[in-house]
């Protein structure tokens, strides 16, 4: 049998990058802006986004602060940079790099967010580890994602539409309470907005040994 084509590999965030603003970004923004409120970032604080892609979520993070975006795909970089030249934005900035090797010290930034990124890397317990690594003791770690649901009814549904979501460019493999525990974030807040909502935030304190 072929082996499953990885999500990251999708032609979505290389060649299709074109494509992602006027429709996936569409749908992502209204939800990340609301979660960046939430998080009430002060001013001064250094935030650091992984998988930022076009930087969809950029308009919502707080002119005091400093953000950078890291990606793995140039094309969706550019569109980025774009947003960032045209907008006069000074406190944004981004960054070619693999979100499970991040090129950065440890303890380095106080927020960490990922948006719609777990279930499209190829190894999500490794990007979590970075994350935590460079995030400070103490600081804020939030995920943004969608899982595969517990329901034994819709759960082998989601899960059987995992090849064809592969190709587009996401996993539908994902199930929160593993996820949370092979990480070790098992102090963190899970919520939906509605019990609808096909996306779950997962935002806690980054505890350090
Ligand atoms: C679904 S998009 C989400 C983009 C953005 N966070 C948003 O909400 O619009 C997933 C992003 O993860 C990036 N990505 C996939 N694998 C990656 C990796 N190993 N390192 C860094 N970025 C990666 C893709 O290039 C893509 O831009």
């Amino acid at each position: 049998m072929a082996e499953l084509e990885a999500p990251h590999q999708s032609r979505l965030y290389s060649d299709l990058a074109p494509l992602y603003d006027k429709t996936f970004a569409k749908f992502f923004y209204a939800r990340e802006r609301t979660v960046i409120k939430d998080l009430d970032i002060p001013k001064g604080a250094e935030i650091l986004e992984v998988g930022v892609g076009t930087g969809a979520s950029f308009p919502a993070y707080p002119r005091g602060c400093h953000v950078v975006g890291i990606d793995q795909a140039p094309l969706m970089l550019a569109q980025a940079r774009e947003k960032i030249a045209k907008n006069g934005w000074r406190h944004l900035e981004v960054m070619e790099m693999d979100a499970l090797n991040l090129d950065f010290a440890d303890n380095a930034f106080d927020y960490v967010t990922a948006f719609h990124v777990v279930t499209v890397v190829p190894d999500p317990i490794r990007m979590m580890a970075e994350m935590r690594r460079v995030c400070r003791p103490g600081g804020t770690i939030c995920v943004v994602n969608h899982f595969t649901t517990e329901s034994r009814f819709w759960g082998p549904i989601t899960k059987s539409l995992d090849p064809i979501t592969r190709r587009l460019g996401w996993s539908t493999d994902l199930k929160l309470k593993p996820f949370l525990k092979d990480t070790g974030f098992t102090g963190c807040r899970a919520y939906r907005f509605s019990r609808f909502s096909l996306y779950t935030v997962v935002v806690g304190t980054n505890e350090k040994e």
